[in-house]
């Protein structure tokens, strides 16, 4: 499938539904983040934004990007409606043919899944050197399907965030692995449904 069609696919996802009038934070990276000093921050595959608004009421300056124009737009409009303009540069970029510009004190990835073709690999790996000493890198999967779920596929594998940690081939002199868990939490789907999910949460942190 071509890069046309993944825009267009989740260009559709995101203008198929309003706008959220307060995107929420994901909860790993709330009780990941809480009582980190604030620095910079890239939020890959942002979505609605909630990560990125998080971060940024907390002092992080955020560039977060999705290969989504219309997720990347509304996200910019919420950031500059709500006094955020200057610390969020939200922005359309495709992974799949490069990563951001820039130092980090901290990548996130939150369910950075997609039907099409991405080397996830790669880009994560790019998002470990993108790191600065000290900094962190925040991976979380998927370790279940929820019944809302797009991807409905009952043969789907769910890496086990060991696995995510391997397929990244760090030098561990470099890169320590603070946490590799599979949590469970409730979530809430966008029709209201509550259901147990689990999250493969990664989180990886680079020499100081
Ligand atoms: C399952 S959503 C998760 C969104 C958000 N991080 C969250 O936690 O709600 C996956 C996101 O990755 C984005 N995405 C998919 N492929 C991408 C690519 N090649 N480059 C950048 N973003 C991509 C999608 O547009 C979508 O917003």
């Amino acid at each position: 499938m071509s890069a046309t069609d993944a825009v267009t696919f989740w260009d559709g996802v995101y203008a198929a539904r309003p706008a959220p009038d307060a995107p929420r934070p994901n909860v790993r990276l709330v009780e990941t983040v809480t009582g980190l000093p604030s620095g910079d921050a890239l939020d890959l595959g942002c979505g609605s934004g909630g990560d990125a608004l998080w971060l940024a009421r907390r002092g992080w300056r955020v560039t977060a990007v999705d290969i989504s124009g219309v997720a990347a737009e509304r996200l910019a409009a919420h950031a500059r409606a709500h006094g955020l303009g200057d610390l969020v540069d939200a922005v359309r970029h495709d992974l799949r043919t490069s990563f951001p510009a820039g130092r980090y004190d901290l990548v996130c990835a939150h369910y950075l899944h997609t039907p099409f073709d991405l080397d996830r690999a790669a880009v994560l790996r790019s998002a470990a050197h993108a790191l600065r000493p000290g900094g962190r890198l925040l991976v979380v999967d998927h370790g279940s399907t929820a019944p809302w779920s797009w991807d409905q596929d009952p043969d789907v594998r769910h890496p086990a965030p060991g696995e995510v940690a391997a397929g990244l081939a760090l030098d561990p002199a470099t890169w320590r692995v603070e946490r590799a868990e599979a949590p469970r939490r409730t979530a809430t789907g966008p029709d209201g449904r509550t259901a147990e999910v689990v999250d493969h949460v990664l989180l990886v942190r680079r020499a100081g």
